[in-house]
């Protein structure tokens, strides 16, 4: 007697913190500028006045997105080019005695490794530490916070973990040594609320692809008093400050999904996100209550759940698990290494390899999450190296 196979689940897309599909109302907005409004903004002639406008248009959402102003805002290709730019713009604008660069340990690559090239060239990088639920430690700073500091550059949500960072309070006490101050916000804008005012930042980096926009497009705020030399020169775009035709479509795409993303947080989208990711959480653990939750106890992204199980290499869940579509940390590193945020959370090397991370999208339902639960329930269940209790059994 043949059986009848059982049909396998469709995959569930839970690693919306690398990136999200465009809305459809972002390809929407996008899809005239291709073709029929397809001309440089900088033409004299009225129909290139239309794409003039719809980047203005686009830069006043993401504005208002940040509660600030449309001057403030300049168009990159994405948070690494945003990143690089602020590190290199500081550089170059500082006053020569200030030297000291000051980033946490679990920045992004693209702040990590523009401190590097920068302590190459003789700037002194100093790093400051994270308490064990990977939120940075305020009182470590004030030892190294001098008067020789050009940049302090602290992420607002860390990508691996989702812990929130005291932005405002590292602010404050950057400015009160006369430092600027820069806050990678490329995980933040779109899942929470952000504003510039209340972090009181000088920079803040944005990414186009990880809020509903295409890739390849970003943002970087600049506070209207500071000043710091454009990253590409040239024609003289984007009011001086970077150049390069303006890449109209998407740049029009980032507008709309700001639109998106502000009317998001003022809705409901963030207190109905995170009771989801609160009950994934609940059933992660009643798997096995000794999994272990990384920045359970610190404030989070509402999206984001970073766990790890005793005995279990993330990349080797995820492979008993097929149908699950999510982040082991290891994207950005070495493969083997692990996680650097949980190394610099204090985790065992091993336990740093056994991140898995689950990052929900606006659209994330509970059955898709019933879904995920299952797979993990029978993906461990079927290793004979790692068993787990089939449910209902003692
Ligand atoms: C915190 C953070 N900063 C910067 C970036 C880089 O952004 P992009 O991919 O737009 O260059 C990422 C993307 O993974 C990120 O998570």
């Amino acid at each position: 007697m043949t059986g009848v196979m059982a049909e396998a689940p469709a995959p569930v897309y839970l690693d919306f913190n690398a990136t999200t599909p465009m809305a459809a109302e972002v390809l929407d907005a996008m899809a005239p500028f291709w073709q029929t409004e397809f001309y440089n903004p900088s033409a004299s002639y009225a129909q290139a006045g239309r794409a003039r406008h719809a980047v203005e248009d686009a830069r006043s959402a993401m504005a208002h997105l940040l509660g600030s102003s449309s001057e403030t805002i300049v168009f990159t290709s994405g948070g690494t080019e945003s990143n690089n730019w602020v590190f290199w713009g500081t550089w170059l604008a500082r006053p020569a005695r200030r030297r000291r660069i000051i980033i946490s340990s679990i920045e992004h690559p693209s702040v990590m490794e523009s401190a590097k090239v920068l302590q190459a060239l003789g700037a002194e990088m100093v790093m400051i530490p994270v308490d064990s639920e990977g939120v940075i430690r305020v009182d470590a700073l004030d030892a190294v916070l001098t008067e020789e500091t050009v940049l302090v550059s602290v992420m607002l949500a860390n990508n691996e973990v989702g812990t929130l960072q005291p932005v405002a309070e590292v602010s404050e006490r950057a400015h009160a040594v006369g430092a600027w101050m820069h806050t990678d916000a490329a995980q933040a804008v779109g899942k929470i609320a952000v504003d510039f005012t209340q972090l009181g930042v000088d920079f803040l980096t944005v990414a186009g692809h990880k809020l509903y926009a295409p890739k390849g497009i970003g943002a970087l705020y600049i506070a209207p008093h500071v000043k710091v030399p454009p990253f590409i020169a040239g024609g003289g775009q984007e009011h001086g400050r970077r150049s390069g035709t303006e890449p109209v479509p998407l740049i029009v795409g980032l507008g709309r999904a700001a639109q998106l993303a502000a009317a998001w947080v003022a809705g409901n989208g963030v207190p109905s996100q995170a009771a989801l990711r609160d009950h994934l959480e609940a059933q992660v653990l009643q798997l096995n209550p000794h999994a272990r939750i990384f920045g359970r106890f610190a404030h989070r992204l509402p999206n984001t759940l970073a766990f790890a199980y005793p005995g279990w290499a993330g990349p080797s869940l995820l492979a008993v698990c097929p149908t699950i579509l999510a982040g082991t940390g290891s994207a950005c590193h070495p493969a083997g290494s692990g996680s650097s945020t949980l190394q610099a959370m204090g985790c065992s090397p091993s336990m740093s390899q056994g991140l898995v991370r689950l990052s929900l999208g606006r659209e994330t339902t509970a059955e898709e999450l019933a879904t995920v639960v299952e797979s993990f329930r029978q993906g461990m269940a079927s290793s004979p190296t790692n068993p787990i209790p089939e449910e209902g059994s003692s």
